[in-house]
């Protein structure tokens, strides 16, 4: 039987995460962060001393890294939204701070990283129902998806979600430094020469400025019913 697949791109701190989990939750679906995949990157470059810029080393530091993620379980639920495992050790907070997210921007720009990354995020796509998101999936990870959704807010909407999501965290950072950092990094992913983040034409577009996360969910998860009641006839 084909397994379904959501697919949910969209800019920096749109409510991917919390939208996806919460779907994924609601339907059994594995809940995929593909971005944690390039921030595992990113971790794993930083802890060897390697450049952002230096592709080959970080796509071979990556071959070498076995990199597992799941839905938090029952002791893990201390906040997060996906439980990362690199070697056995979580690291699902450590790839949360200010200078991973820059880092993982800078290296997903690379092809061999990318190449690398996609290839495991379609494996785990083939044997199970998943909400997956990120900057490529309704294009390149996921192009048969059976629904594709471009989730987007505003950007001061976007950087106050951000700025207080930081903040619950004890990280010390100011509005303004949030607000320049999801700019910057937004212009990377949308800039960059491969696969760069775009609005395809067959994806829903969703704008979560003025609705609630719950609204947003219970939307998502009524397409999806939608969906699967007219693959049933
Ligand atoms: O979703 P996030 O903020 O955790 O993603 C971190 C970075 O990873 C993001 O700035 C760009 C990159 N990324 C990507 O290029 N492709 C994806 N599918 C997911 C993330």
């Amino acid at each position: 039987m084909k397994h379904v697949q959501i697919a949910i791109d969209g800019p920096v701190a749109a409510g991917k995460g919390t939208v996806s989990r919460l779907v994924a939750e609601r339907l059994g679906f594995l809940y995929v962060d593909t971005g944690a995949m390039y921030r595992v990157a990113a971790l794993l470059a930083l802890r060897a001393g390697v450049s952002w810029s230096d592709e080959e080393r970080i796509a071979h530091l990556i071959r070498e890294a076995k990199i597992a993620m799941r839905n938090p379980v029952e002791e893990e639920r201390d906040g997060r939204q996906t439980t990362v495992l690199v070697n056995g050790e979580d690291v699902s907070w450590a790839i949360r701070t200010e200078e991973i997210s820059r880092g993982s921007s800078a290296v997903a720009k690379h092809p061999q990283v990318r190449l690398e990354l996609v290839k495991k995020q379609q494996a785990i796509a083939r044997v199970q129902d998943v909400v997956m998101e990120g900057r490529d999936i309704t294009f390149r990870v996921l192009p048969e998806a059976q629904l594709k959704i471009y989730l987007t807010a505003d950007e001061a909407e976007r950087a106050r979600r951000r700025h207080e999501q930081l903040l619950e965290r004890g990280q010390d950072v100011s509005y303004q430094e949030v607000l320049q950092e999801l700019k910057d990094r937004d212009t990377q992913d949308m800039s960059r020469s491969v696969d760069p983040l775009h609005k395809t034409d067959d994806a829903w577009e969703l704008d979560t400025s003025s609705m609630e996360i719950a609204e947003v969910v219970e939307t998502v998860a009524a397409k999806v019913r939608e969906l699967q009641a007219v693959e049933v006839e």
